[in-house]
């Protein structure tokens, strides 16, 4: 698996990494699903995991398929409240799912970011978090996310980028380039596999070989501006395939043109 630093973090991070929005959210008899998922995205060397409040009992059950690989993983989580007192509960079980640290605490959809930053911060100085970042999901709110950005005080941002979701080429990659801010793509299979499952692969030609998932990864890491993708799923077999993709070389600039267009095609 190829490695990328992660901004000016200094932290090389896996390109590929794991999403848990609605494939984690399992009742207690079917989480060995997201242990069989966790197991098969490490063993292709993915460390980056994704989750969040918003994602029901996800975060939760991350934390226990995790089991001994803690150590190994790069926790990405957020904070989705507007209240303080919230806040620091949302936390305080965190560092409870994650054995007490955790290495990306995101400001989920800039909900309330200018009351959570300065304690994130104190979060930070106290050595619970190692780094504050924000995403959000929606091209509409990237004017604010640009204003969090240019405080200097994250280091990390959390964006859709997929052949249909580019709005973030225009200035966001440009700035997050220019700050040195780390980039996680959320969407890289357009949300929910919404550009899944795409062409027949007999059609996929001169990009031979990959699957269709694995050519739309490919587009997004052809990007050097973005670090790690976090796909998302429920099967173990698709967590090999997408980690695999770390593995491929750097799509040409005509096959990366090739794979948008079957993508809008296939929309
Ligand atoms: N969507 C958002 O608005 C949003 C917002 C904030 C954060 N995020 C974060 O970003 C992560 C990824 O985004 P996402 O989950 O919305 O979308 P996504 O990763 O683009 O798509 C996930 C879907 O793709 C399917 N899939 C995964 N690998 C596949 C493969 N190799 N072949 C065929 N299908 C495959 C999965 O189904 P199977 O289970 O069948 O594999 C799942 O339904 C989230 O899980 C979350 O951690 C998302």
């Amino acid at each position: 698996m190829q490695l990328r630093a992660f901004g000016a973090t200094g932290i090389d991070l896996p390109v590929i990494g794991l999403g848990t929005w609605k494939v984690f959210d399992l009742p207690d008899g079917e989480e060995h699903v997201a242990r069989d998922v966790v197991e098969a995205a490490f063993a292709g060397g993915c460390r980056i995991v994704d989750s969040s409040p918003m994602y029901g009992r996800a975060e939760a059950v991350l934390g226990r398929a995790l089991g001994g690989r803690r150590d190994e993983a790069f926790v990405a989580t957020k904070i989705w409240t507007d209240s303080s007192a919230e806040a620091r509960t949302q936390l305080g079980a965190q560092l409870g799912f994650y054995e007490g640290r955790i290495e990306l605490e995101q400001i989920h959809n800039l909900v309330a970011w200018q009351e959570h930053l300065p304690w994130l911060e104190s979060e930070r100085e106290a050595g619970r978090i190692r780094l504050i970042g924000a995403t959000h999901y929606r091209a509409a709110a990237f004017d604010e996310l640009e204003r969090v950005m240019r405080t200097g005080r994250i280091q990390a941002i959390q964006i859709p980028y997929n052949p249909l979701e580019r709005e973030c080429e225009r200035r966001i990659l440009p700035l997050a380039e220019e700050l040195g801010i780390g980039v996680v793509v959320m969407r890289p299979l357009g949300g929910e596999g919404a550009l899944m499952p795409g062409p027949d692969p007999r059609d996929l030609g001169p990009l031979g070989g990959m699957t269709w998932a694995q050519a739309l990864l490919a587009w997004a890491l052809a990007d050097a501006r973005v670090h790690v993708l976090i796909p998302a799923t429920s099967r173990p077999e698709h967590a090999r395939e997408n980690a695999a993709a770390g593995e491929l070389p750097p799509l040409e600039e005509a096959e990366r043109e090739l794979v948008a267009r079957m993508a809008e095609a296939s929309s």
